[in-house]
């Protein structure tokens, strides 16, 4: 479904050429956004197909593409210049994140530091980068974290990636406060098990996903477009005093024992 909820905000999502980071690109555009800037590592999905760029511009939206490694500040920093033409960022979506092969008790040191520098500094740079950006031009932004059901329900097998997903959790709780009388919200999306190739490729978790899907209320996997619709809302002044939460977007999963 398209709409104008986005008319005239500036939106900008990391990790934005695969999958979710895709999807919340593509629905941007599709509800009415001024301009997105499309950022990652690559261009290239993941999952192959079509680039976010290609099908952004196809809706004659505005649109870059800012390659960025989240977990590097000065790169963060100026990615969050690349807004500057269209008037600034209005709408920061911190999306990129990664799971690793091997996540148990014994998660070795260089994959924990990798996963916390992408999901969890990664994160905060992103939400830093924008409200700098928002508070220097007195917008009264929205910043969306990914989170994670991961970082709400812990589990064995993805022990660091968890950690990190809580982490983003508060740290919007966090931002909120310190944001809020700047009129700037923070927000965190709980995806549950979304079809993307993070999820079909993840050790483990895959065949979790297909276990999940009889406990999960309704029945399926989620798709990328819902993250996509449940942060555009986010995004827009529909959700005006929405601020500190962590909205699960799961097919009603944890709502269940
Ligand atoms: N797929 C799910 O079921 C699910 C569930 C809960 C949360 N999430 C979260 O949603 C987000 C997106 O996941 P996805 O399933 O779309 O994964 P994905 O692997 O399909 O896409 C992730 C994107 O992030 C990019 N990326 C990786 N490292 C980066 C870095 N250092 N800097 C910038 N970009 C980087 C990748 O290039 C890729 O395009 C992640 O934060 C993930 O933890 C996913």
């Amino acid at each position: 479904m398209n709409t104008n909820i986005l008319q005239d905000k500036v939106v900008v999502v990391t990790g934005a050429a695969s999958g979710i980071g895709k999807a919340v690109a593509v629905q941007a555009a599709k509800h009415g956004a001024k301009a997105v800037i499309v950022s990652d590592v690559t261009p290239e999905p993941r999952e192959g197909g079509r680039t976010t760029m290609e099908e952004i511009e196809e809706l004659g939206v505005p649109a870059r593409f800012h390659r960025a490694d989240v977990s590097q500040r000065a790169q963060v920093d100026d990615l969050l210049r690349a807004a500057d033409e269209f008037g600034g960022v209005d709408v920061m979506v911190a999306n990129a994140g990664i799971t690793l092969h091997a996540d148990g008790f014994d998660v070795a040191e260089a994959d924990y530091r990798r996963l916390m520098g992408i999901n969890l500094d990664g994160t905060l740079f992103s939400a830093q980068a924008a409200a700098r950006s928002m508070k220097a031009r007195g917008k009264a932004g929205s910043i969306v974290l990914m989170a994670s059901m991961g970082g709400i329900s812990g589990a064995g097998m993805t022990v660091a990636y968890s950690t990190s997903k809580g982490g983003v959790v508060l740290m919007a709780k966090s931002l909120a406060d310190a944001l809020g009388p700047d009129g700037i919200r923070v927000n965190a999306v709980a995806p549950g098990t979304i079809d993307t190739h993070l999820l079909r490729t993840s050790p483990g978790i895959a065949e979790a996903a297909e276990g999940f899907r009889p406990r999960t209320p309704l029945r399926r996997l989620g798709k990328p477009s819902e993250i996509g619709d449940a942060v555009a809302w986010l995004g827009s002044d529909l959700s005006s005093y929405v601020t500190g939460t962590a909205l699960l977007v799961d097919g009603g999963l944890l709502a269940v024992i």
